[in-house]
């Protein structure tokens, strides 16, 4: 499916833009005519992204997450904006017993809190009709060994967003809850891929693992659904309802 949303004339910034899910978001943005910024740690890789883009180069800055400052030196570069997506995650998945204090830090902030200073951020240069979209996960609703920092902190970004919505309103704010999604953020993370993505794909109703089209439309729609807020959109083929 391709998404009709006419983006021309916006401007929308894609913190963790620089590779997977985040990467294929610039390049739909791109494509549907918005004027893509691209906000990453690593620069080089941002910019091989932004250089790429449908329609002309876009542009680039550093955004660390964990770093307030970094977000409030690319607001004052950026200046305003129509949206802000981010991806942007820390990941510590391991048992209970195993968890290490600052992963688990970081692990909140990457998720949590730095939308949360995005927004401080963000929201007074955003203009009207403007819209943040946020990166939950599905694990926040199916409990499981070793997911426990996840699941906690993909549940806390969907009450991010409610709660966001209500304080910065007219200005909206969703999430999105992907299933188990080939982004290219699995390749190094399980042993066998086409296995893990085919398991993953019988644990939905639909029988299948996500592509990163879903989730791109699912975005797109969001940053156009101007009577949408404070919303979990779950894109993961029913998979949540499955044991
Ligand atoms: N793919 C899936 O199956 C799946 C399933 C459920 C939920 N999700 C969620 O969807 C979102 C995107 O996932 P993904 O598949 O694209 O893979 P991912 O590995 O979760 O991607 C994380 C992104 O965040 C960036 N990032 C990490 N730390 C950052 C920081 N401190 N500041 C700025 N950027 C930072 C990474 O870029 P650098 O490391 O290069 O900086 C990368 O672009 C994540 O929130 C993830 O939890 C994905």
């Amino acid at each position: 499916m391709t998404h009709a949303a006419d983006l021309t004339g916006q401007r929308v910034l894609i913190v963790g833009g620089s590779r997977f899910i985040g990467a294929e978001l610039a390049r739909r943005a791109a494509s549907l005519g918005a004027e893509v910024v691209i906000g990453a740690r690593d620069l080089d890789r941002a910019t091989e992204v932004a250089d790429a883009l449908p329609g002309g180069a876009g542009k680039v800055v550093r955004i660390d997450v964990l770093e307030e400052s970094t977000i409030a030196a690319a607001a004052a570069d950026i200046g305003e904006v129509d949206h802000v997506i981010v991806t942007a995650a820390a990941h510590h998945d391991v048992p209970v017993a195993e968890l290490e204090h600052d992963k688990v830090v970081a692990a909140f902030e990457a998720k949590v809190i730095g939308p949360l200073m995005l927004a401080k951020h963000f929201a007074p240069r955003m203009r009207a009709g403007g819209s943040f979209v946020l990166f939950s996960g599905i694990v926040g609703w199916k409990p499981g060994p070793g997911s426990t920092v996840k699941g906690i902190t993909n549940g806390a970004v969907a009450y991010a967003a409610a709660h966001l919505a209500a304080n910065l309103s007219p200005l909206r704010v969703n999430a999105i809850a992907p299933g188990v999604v080939d982004s290219g953020t699995w390749d190094e993370k399980v042993g066998d891929k086409a296995a893990f993505l085919s398991r993953a794909g019988e644990h939905t109703l639909v029988g299948r693992y996500g592509e990163m089209a879903d989730i791109a439309d699912a975005a797109m729609w969001l940053l156009t659904a101007g009577y949408v807020t404070g919303e979990v959109i779950h894109i993961d083929g029913g998979g949540r309802r499955v044991a």
